[in-house]
């Protein structure tokens, strides 16, 4: 079925295989698009095993969970965005990845579909030049782990038209999603913004020897009630993804707090990239 209930999601990682079955928990038919095979396999199981889990634990009807599993297809070709009103790349962050993906996906894309990007790091404005109707094109930004977390930031570029955004807001509120709305990029956006500097302040003080990476998030859970501290959550995302926003924070705003700190260049060098790799600050 084509229409306003189809959604392309471009990237089979982490953050674009969540996006994929929280749409189509909401009715939606998802095309699931990834270059690896690797990947849509891994998005396919790793989503199949969480709905099944609330399926057992009461919380998700079975023929619910099976027609949400059912309305996902996975698949490597490009076309599969055509007959999609809402297109979301959520690829690396690699500006020149991305833009190559945007290429191909206008080739296929139906002419009214909006694309939004994922993209924590890079303003739909750094990346509306490969885009055919830009005028459609904004950043549309999910927070890890989708299935779970609730807010969508909807951040239009000078080039978003009005339609496109309220577009935007009306689809993260049909998959079940709270949106807010910034009024113009900000690197970080909002959530990000407030969250990695606090983070670096995190990695700052135990650097210092102040405290444990332990303390330090039993700290955060109990004086902010932050369901993780600074250390685990930074696992959970991974410290390469980390170190990469702190590093474009610093490259686009030239404020120092964004810069990392060693015990993170460290940690990244020595390839201990958080839960991904079995361990970062944590061994999981
Ligand atoms: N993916 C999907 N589901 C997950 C998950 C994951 N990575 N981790 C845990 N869950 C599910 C579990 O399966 C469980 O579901 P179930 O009840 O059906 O079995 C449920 O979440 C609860 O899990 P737990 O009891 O093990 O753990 P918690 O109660 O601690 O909840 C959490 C997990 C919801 C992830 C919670 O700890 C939390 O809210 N953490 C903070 C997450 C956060 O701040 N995210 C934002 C990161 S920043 C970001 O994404 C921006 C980007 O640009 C980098």
């Amino acid at each position: 079925m084509a229409g306003g209930k189809t959604l392309a999601v471009v990237g089979a990682g982490a953050m674009g295989g969540q996006i994929a079955y929280q749409a189509a928990l909401h009715g939606y038919d998802v095309r699931l698009i990834s270059r690896s095979e690797d990947r849509l396999r891994a998005a396919v199981s790793s989503c199949s095993a969480l709905l099944h889990r609330r399926v057992e634990k009461g919380r998700l009807d079975a023929g619910a969970c099976e027609a949400a599993l059912a309305r996902v297809t996975p698949g490597s070709a490009f076309d599969a965005v055509a007959g999609a009103q809402t297109i979301i790349e959520s690829v690396a962050e690699d500006r020149a990845v991305k833009l190559e993906v945007y290429v191909r996906i206008c080739e296929h894309a139906d002419d009214t579909a909006i694309i939004g990007t994922n993209s924590s790091t890079l303003p739909s404005s750094l990346l509306e030049s490969a885009v055919t109707h830009s005028e459609r094109f904004l950043n549309i930004h999910f927070f890890n782990p989708a299935l779970l977390m609730a807010l969508v930031e909807v951040v239009p570029g000078p080039h978003t038209a009005e339609d496109a955004i309220l577009r935007a807001m009306d689809f993260a509120r049909a998959i079940g999603k709270t949106p807010v709305r910034l009024a113009r990029e900000e690197y970080g956006f909002i959530a990000n913004r407030i969250l990695f500097i606090a983070i670096q302040e995190a990695m700052r003080l135990v650097q210092g020897g102040y405290i444990s990476v332990e303390d330090c998030d039993l700290a955060m859970r109990n004086a902010l009630g932050w369901p993780m501290g600074p250390f685990q959550l930074s696992d959970l995302v991974g410290l390469d993804v980390v170190e990469a926003i702190l590093d474009e924070g610093f490259r686009q705003t030239g404020d120092r707090r964004w810069e990392p700190v060693e015990l993170l260049r460290d940690l990244v060098a020595r390839g201990r990239l958080g839960n991904k790799t079995g361990g970062g600050f944590f061994t999981t």
